[in-house]
């Protein structure tokens, strides 16, 4: 694979939305070998071979390069081929995978993810863009995870946990719990926990319970290491939920003598939404802190930036 092509392979192995991959990075004419090379790091990425992307997308980025090239110059046969391949691939299916490609260092994630934003009942059963932007801040600041016990809220499919337990990232987290209410959410973070460590052994990957933060006093967490640090991304959308997530917090913080921090990345859709919860965090005497240099920090997967992301520490 050329380096040219990085870029494009990390964002077509995340499903990038295509309008917005690094087209500058296709240089017209494309002789055939480099085209042949593009597909091969795409459509052809072993990763994608073994677990595939959605079709529809596929067929969109070929497309779309198709239609780049056509003016210009003859196409290779493997745009056809990579064509006719996607329609055996995952079409119809409710479920596709997605690669989340570290570049630096080299380390990967592989997630089974729905490919509709809701189904069964749950949003949780995709990744958000709260939760690559947490996992980003957690990698710019892994002083922040070093050595904790770490359990995440609303974990949906499980790439914040399955990131801090990668072993050539070395960010050496402590026992990680990843936590859902959706039992088809539990269900596929223990896939994607499998698939992501598929010979290691318990302590060495994360752990996945379900949990609704209505029943968190009934939760057995004799079984757990003590908490550090709570994690969250993108559970602050409906406020029926949020006396439930407070009294969980309440609980968990009046547990640990207040010696607890939580991290919470929400997507800035609803003003009104996230300044009630920060009210209600108020009221329950937490001091809600902005982490610094969420903007500025590294993008270590490919995001959209559309909706801005907000990162808080949340302690009492
Ligand atoms: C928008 S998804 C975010 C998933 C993941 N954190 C991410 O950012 O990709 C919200 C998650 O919160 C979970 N959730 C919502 N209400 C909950 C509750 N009362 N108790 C536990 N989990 C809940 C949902 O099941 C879902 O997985």
């Amino acid at each position: 694979m050329t380096d040219r092509f990085s870029k494009m392979q990390q964002q077509f192995l995340c499903c990038y939305p295509v309008n917005k991959m690094s087209w500058s990075s296709v240089k017209l004419p494309m002789e055939w070998d480099e085209q042949k090379a593009l597909i091969a790091a795409t459509c052809g990425h072993p990763l994608n071979e073994r677990y595939p992307v959605r079709t529809s997308y596929q067929e969109a980025f070929i497309k779309r390069l198709m239609q780049l090239l056509k003016d210009h110059e003859e196409l290779h046969d493997d745009l056809f081929s990579s064509l006719c391949i996607q329609k055996d691939n995952n079409h119809g299916k409710d479920y596709a995978y997605k690669h989340y490609l570290l570049l630096q260092p080299d380390a990967h994630i592989t997630l089974r993810e729905s490919i509709s934003f809701v189904n069964e009942g749950t949003t949780g059963l995709c990744t958000w863009e709260a939760a690559l932007a947490l996992a980003d801040y957690l990698l710019q600041h892994s002083d922040v995870v070093k050595g904790k016990n770490i359990v995440e809220l609303g974990a949906g499919t499980g790439l914040i946990g399955i990131l801090l337990k990668l072993p050539a990232l070395g960010l050496d987290a402590g026992q990680i719990l990843l936590t859902d209410g959706s039992a088809s959410c539990v269900q596929l973070m223990r896939e994607n926990v499998t698939l992501n460590f598929p010979t290691a052994p318990k302590e060495a990957k994360p752990q996945c319970e379900q949990l609704r933060w209505d029943e968190v006093k009934d939760f057995p967490w004799h079984q757990y290491a003590k908490t550090d640090l709570l994690l969250a991304a993108d559970v602050i959308y409906d406020d029926s939920q949020f006396d439930a997530l407070i009294g969980a917090l309440d609980h968990l913080y009046t547990s640990r003598g207040n010696c607890l921090e939580m991290l919470l990345a929400s997507t800035v859709r609803n003003v009104d939404t996230l300044h009630k919860f920060m009210e209600q965090l108020t009221v329950h005497e937490y001091k809600v802190t902005p982490c610094a240099n969420v903007s500025a920090c590294a993008s270590h997967f490919c995001r959209d930036h559309t909706a801005a992301v907000q990162i808080i520490s949340i302690k009492r």
